[in-house]
C-alpha cells in the first residue's frame, strides 16, 4: 500500500524543529541511501520534508527516529489528496484501503492528525473522531489504548499526506505529542517534567531499578516530583526553593532541606508558606547528627559545589544521575563528573545540554569529550519537550578507581 516512486524507490515525510532542519538533514542523508529531498515546508517553527529514498528492510523510519538526535517523526507516505479531493469520504475510503491492505480485519486502529496549516478549520480531535466513527461503521475497529495500527494525517496548505505504522513499534513516537498533554499538565510541577518523562520513555530507562537519583539544578523540582512519584528516593541540589507542597502531596516518606546555617529561618518561613511544616523537616549543614536514610527527598539548598558538606559521605551511591541545571555544556559535564564517584557503575545519566549559540554541535561534541572517561553508551536526542537544548543520555563505566571528592 505504501507510495513507490517509478523506480522503485519510497517516498517518506519527515518532520524536526526548524532551528534544527539543517542538522536533521545531515542525519537523514547519513543514514537513508540515496536520498533526494523534494520539499521543505516551515510552519511555526516546524520543518517538513518530503523525501525518498531506495527501498529498504525493514521500518527504516522507527530506526531513524531512535538514532538521529534531531529528526522528530518520519512516515512512509501511503497516499497524499489535495484540493478537493480532500473530503472525508474519500479519505475514509483512502484509510480503509490502508487498513484492509494489512489482512487483518480484526486489527484495532486509530488516527493521528497534524494540522500544519489552519485551511482545514476543524480542529484535530474532531477529524480524528469524525473518521474514526466512520471507519467504525465500515466494519474496522477504533480502539486508542490498545491500537494495532496507526493512521497518521498530515494536514498542509490545501494537501492531506498519510501513513501508517504498526502501534507496537512506534509507542515511542507521536505524530504530535503535545496533544493531550494540557489534561495531564495538572498535577505537574512544571512542564519541564515531560522532559525527563520523554527521556526515561525514549531511553528506555527502568525506573523500576532505579532507588535512588541524584537531581542537580532541580528547582522548582519537576524533575524531581517525577522522579519521587515513581518511587525513586531523592537527593535534589539546587540553591532555589522547589515546590514542597507538590512534592509532599501523598506521600508517606517525609522531605528533609538542608541548607545554611543563616537561611533555616528563610527556609521555614517558606514551607510553612507550601502549607508542609509537618512534613518538611530542616537541617543546617553542620549539623553532624542528620539520619538521612529516612526521607523519600533530601533538598540540599545550595548551589553545587556545596561549601561545607560533611554530609556528602552519608548520601551513599546512586543509580541515576539527572542535571538540568542552566549552565554551559561543558559546566553541566564536569559537573557529572564530579558527582561520578556517587554512582554505582552501570548508573544512568540524563543531562541536558543548553544551547548557548547556534552552534548545536559544538555544544553536543563538547559534553561528549568531556563526559566520555567515565561514561559511556552516550546518546543524544531532541526530544518534543526540548526547547533550545536537547538530552544526553550516558551510563556509568565500571572499573576506574573514582574516589568520592571531598
Ligand atoms: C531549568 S531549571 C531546572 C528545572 C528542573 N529540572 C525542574 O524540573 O523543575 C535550572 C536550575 O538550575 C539551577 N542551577 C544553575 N546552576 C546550578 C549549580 N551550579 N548547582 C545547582 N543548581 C544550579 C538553577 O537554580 C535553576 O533552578
Amino acid at each position: 500500500m505504501h507510495k513507490t516512486t517509478a523506480r522503485g524507490r519510497m517516498k517518506y515525510a519527515v518532520i524536526s524543529g526548524q532551528r534544527f532542519a539543517d542538522l536533521a538533514e545531515k542525519e537523514l542523508g547519513q543514514m537513508l541511501n540515496g536520498i533526494e529531498f523534494e520539499k521543505k515546508i516551515q510552519r511555526n517553527g516546524t520543518s517538513l520534508f518530503l523525501i525518498t529514498a531506495a527501498k529498504t528492510e525493514g521500518d527504516v523510519c522507527e530506526k531513524v527516529m531512535r538514532k538521529t538526535a534531531f529528526v522528530d517523526f518520519m512516515m512512509q507516505i501511503d497516499f497524499t489528496l489535495k484540493g478537493k479531493g480532500c473530503s472525508y469520504e474519500n479519505l475514509q475510503d483512502k484509510i480503509a484501503c490502508v487498513l484492509a491492505g494489512k489482512n487483518k480485519e480484526s486489527a484495532t486502529f486509530k488516527i493521528e492528525t497534524k494540522r500544519f496549516d489552519p485551511v482545514f478549520e476543524e480542529n484535530a480531535k474532531s477529524i480524528e473522531v469524525k473518521l474514526g466513527t466512520g471507519l467504525e461503521r465500515k466494519g474496522f475497529v477504533a480502539d486508542l489504548a490498545k491500537s494495532d495500527i496507526i493512521v497518521y494525517l498530515v494536514f498542509i496548505a490545501d494537501s492531506i499526506i498519510a501513513g501508517h505504522a504498526i502501534a507496537s513499534l512506534r509507542s515511542n513516537y507521536a505524530l504530535d505529542k503535545f496533544r493531550g498533554i494540557n489534561s495531564s499538565e495538572q498535577n505537574k510541577v512544571n512542564r519541564a517534567e515531560f522532559k525527563l518523562e520523554e527521556a526515561v520513555e525514549f531511553f528506555g530507562i527502568d525506573l523500576k531499578k532505579v532507588n535512588a537519583a541524584l537531581d542537580i539544578g532541580a528547582a522548582p523540582g519537576g524533575w524531581t516530583h517525577y522522579l519521587t512519584d515513581s518511587g525513586v528516593k531523592v537527593v535534589a541540589i539546587d540553591n532555589a526553593f522547589l515546590d514542597y507542597r507538590k512534592l509532599c502531596a501523598n506521600k508517606e516518606n517525609k522531605t528533609l532541606v538542608i541548607t545554611d546555617r543563616n537561611n533555616t529561618q528563610e527556609t521555614k518561613k517558606a514551607i510553612e508558606k507550601f502549607g508542609v511544616k509537618n512534613q518538611v523537616a530542616i537541617k543546617s549543614f553542620d549539623d553532624k547528627s542528620a539520619e538521612l536514610s529516612e526521607y523519600g527527598l533530601i533538598h540540599i539548598k545550595s548551589n553545587f559545589p556545596v561549601r561545607n558538606f560533611d554530609m556528602k559521605k552519608k548520601l551513599g551511591t546512586f543509580d541515576m544521575l539527572t542535571i538540568d541545571a542552566n549552565t554551559q555544556a561543558v559546566e553541566s559535564s564536569n559537573i557529572a563528573n564530579d558527582f561520578a564517584g556517587l554512582l554505582k557503575s552501570g548508573a544512568v545519566l540524563i543531562l541536558t545540554i543548553k544551547f548557548g549559540t547556534r552552534n548545536f554541535e559544538r555544544h553536543i561534541e563538547t559534553a561528549k569529550k568531556a563526559l566520555k572517561g567515565k561514561y559511556g553508551s552516550i546518546r543524544i536526542k531532541k526530544l518534543p519537550h526540548n526547547r533550545r537544548e536537547a538530552t544526553l543520555f550516558a551510563v556509568r563505566k565500571n572499573g576506574d578507581a573514582d574516589t568520592v571528592d571531598e
